[in-house]
């Protein structure tokens, strides 16, 4: 049987020796980084049309839903490029609401700011019936992401998901490699989509799904060699879920964070926020034998996906999991960066909303919110839903210079916050349990305080804000200029 794990009075939990490089301050003896290189100069085609295909996801128990997704026939598609290639991409809105802009985002991608997919901000938005384009060269390897930057949470929540995956990073190759995509939906019983947002849910931690699924099953189930190592690309692509994974009986290692290579670290489990991703390498089970990758954070332990061995035994030695290449970066110049404060707030407007559907039946309609702006960054609300009306930036960085941004969370909630066109060097937490590592979008807990170095990158104006989407719409959401 499942127990859940004792994670949140969890320091002592995690003090055998096999998790124990979890809660050092830094990396252990660093093993020589392997640089990885550019294998290939040609260019990828990518055609994305962006339409309603109602479909019936295993998980939707018989119903049939109005999702948007990108490509008929599947639910999120797979863009595999190798590290030098570049994608060339059109993408058609086929949308089917009047007015129901759109624009791409890669999420993760340092590319050019004109290619970073941010309606009004970066680009004109493509409206139905019209194509747009984009074409880049992927500077990083890693597993990344795509999705809109428009009435997001209904985007979301419709399914309208990629995942981008650049490959040139294995020393090693693994005996398989699977990717698994974890998103709710709002459904109600008789198998109609919800309200995507509500006030009550973006005042607080999000508005919950109803439904759980990885790759649109409940419970995914993978065929896979016996007694490999098996390479597994874990998303968490839902607008509000924070998880915290890991496998039952099974030898387990973190290789990447965000597409990011770092020394392999024993997986005991590993909490994530939307929009984080994480690369783990597993050893299955002989032949016969099952292992099941459990959500340990929701109220029960949830099994959302089991890994069944089948055929003879792929090898025998000792689980040691390799390292990935990891790309050159330059480095945070800690001595000399500057220090930028961000803190993550609450507005009047959203306590009040936050207390009063807690505390009484009224509707909260009966507030009058003349503006939906439950959360601010340094005390600045994004105003509105859309990128229409754009205030100064949070912070004006040059490029190529060091900063280290001291992001303070002073709510009750947990916030992933995610830099666009950078990557965060995660240098320090005042609560004991994140490695130093690099990611774009980093999971600040209630109270915590991170410092998360970024070295300016491409000139710009680059989205900060937090993914979980109720709050970047209600206000927990600015940008970054870089000169
Ligand atoms: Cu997934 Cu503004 O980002
Ligand atoms: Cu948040």
């Amino acid at each position: 049987m499942i127990t859940r794990r004792d994670l949140l009075a969890g320091v002592a939990a995690f003090s055998g020796s096999a998790a124990a490089s979890f809660m050092l301050p830094g990396r252990k003896a660093a093993a020589r980084e392997v640089i990885a290189t550019p294998i290939a100069h040609d260019t990828k085609k990518l055609f994305l049309d962006l339409a309603e295909r109602p479909t019936a996801l295993p998980c939707f128990n018989g119903h049939t839903l109005p999702l948007w997704t990108f490509q008929e026939g599947c639910l999120y598609p797979i863009v595999r490029v190798k590290l030098g290639e570049r994608l060339d991409t059109v993408f058609k809105n086929d949308l089917p609401r009047p007015g129901e802009y759109t624009s791409i985002h890669w999420h993760g991608l340092r590319i050019p700011n004109d290619q970073d997919g941010v309606p009004f901000m970066t680009q004109q938005p493509v409206n139905p019936g019209q194509e747009g384009s984009y074409s880049f060269v992927p500077p990083d390897t890693g597993s990344f992401f795509f999705h809109t930057h428009c009435n997001t949470s209904e985007h979301f929540g419709r399914g309208l998901i990629g995942a981008i995956i650049i490959e040139g990073d294995e020393i090693e190759p693994p005996d398989a490699e699977y990717v698994l995509m974890m998103k709710d939906w709002r459904v109600s019983p008789d198998g109609k989509f919800l309200p995507f947002t509500t006030d009550k849910g973006a005042a607080k931690a999000g508005t919950p799904g109803t439904i759980r699924s990885v790759n649109g099953e409940s419970t995914a189930v993978f065929k896979v060699p016996s007694s490999a190592n098996v390479r597994i690309r874990f998303y968490n692509v839902d607008v509000t879920r924070i998880s915290e994974i890991g496998f039952e009986n099974a030898e387990a290692a973190i290789i990447a964070i965000d597409g990011n290579g770092l020394d392999p670290l024993p997986l005991v489990s590993w909490r994530m926020g939307p929009a984080m991703r994480v690369d783990l390498l597993l050893r299955t089970a002989p032949e016969g034998g099952t292992i099941q990758l459990v959500d340990y954070f929701a109220k029960e332990p949830v099994v959302l996906a089991e890994f069944i061995s089948e055929g003879p035994a792929k090898r025998t030695d000792k689980f040691v999991a390799t390292p990935l290449k990891v790309m050159p970066f330059q480095k945070v110049d800690v001595a000399n960066a500057k220090h930028i404060p961000f803190i993550f707030s609450a507005t009047a407007t959203g306590a009040a909303v936050a207390s009063f559907s807690e505390s009484s039946g009224i509707h909260i309609g009966k507030l009058c919110l003349a503006k939906r702006t439950f959360w601010a960054i340094n005390k600045q609300a994004w105003p509105g839903m859309t990128h229409k009306d754009l205030g100064p930036p949070l912070a004006v960085l040059k490029s190529g210079e060091s900063y280290i941004f001291d992001l303070q969370n002073t709510t009750p909630d947990s916030h992933p916050i995610h830099i666009h066109g950078h990557t965060f060097e995660i240098l320090s937490s005042n609560k004991p349990h994140v490695p130093p590592h690099r990611a774009d979008t980093v999971l600040l807990r209630p109270n915590e305080r991170i410092q998360a170095g970024v070295v300016g990158g491409a000139p710009g104006k680059w989205m900060f804000h937090c993914h979980i989407i109720d709050h970047q719409e209600a206000g927990m959401m600015g940008y970054i200029e870089v000169v």
